[in-house]
């Protein structure tokens, strides 16, 4: 891998998946140019979702969002770019899937269902740091 270029983790939240967007969402991280690195459907236990959230634990969100993200398989990929980690948060818009702008993931193909959690589609690291960790839980041995 050639200097400065970054890799985030990707997830494609059980919503998604459920609603058959993984091809959609993966056909705009591509056509934006990134590389897919490493592409996995898996199901998220209770052990790997406390390690990924684990910044988040106590907020009230918290648990409804692990409950959430365990009711269903979940795309996990790898994703390779210069300045990817702020460029797929551009391209999933804002956490709010109501308030998203259009043109992004969440503005286009998001809304409130009327749940107790928000289901916004998907989950992209928020930092080198949070990616390097968050890559290492997904993709063990990578
Ligand atoms: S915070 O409190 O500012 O850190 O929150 P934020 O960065 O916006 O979101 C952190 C992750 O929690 C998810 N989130 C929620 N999920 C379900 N329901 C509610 N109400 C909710 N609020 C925040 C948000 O999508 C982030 O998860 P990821 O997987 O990173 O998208």
């Amino acid at each position: 891998m050639s200097e400065n270029i970054e890799r985030t983790l990707v997830l494609i939240k059980p919503d998604g998946v459920r609603r058959g967007l993984t091809g959609e969402i993966l056909r705009r991280i591509e056509a934006k140019g990134y590389a897919l690195a490493a592409l996995t459907l898996r199901s998220a236990d209770d052990e790997l979702l406390a390690a990924h959230y684990a910044e988040h634990e106590g907020k009230p969100f918290y648990a409804p969002l692990v409950e959430f993200m365990k009711s269903g398989p979940v795309v996990a990929a790898v994703v390779e770019g210069h300045r990817v980690i702020e460029g797929f948060r551009s391209l999933a818009g804002a956490t709010d899937p109501t308030g998203a702008l259009p043109g992004t993931i969440r503005g286009d193909l998001g809304r409130d269902w009327g749940l107790k959690v928000q289901q916004n589609l998907v989950h992209g690291s928020d930092s080198p740091e949070s990616a390097v960790r968050e890559i290492g839980l997904w993709f063990p041995g990578s």
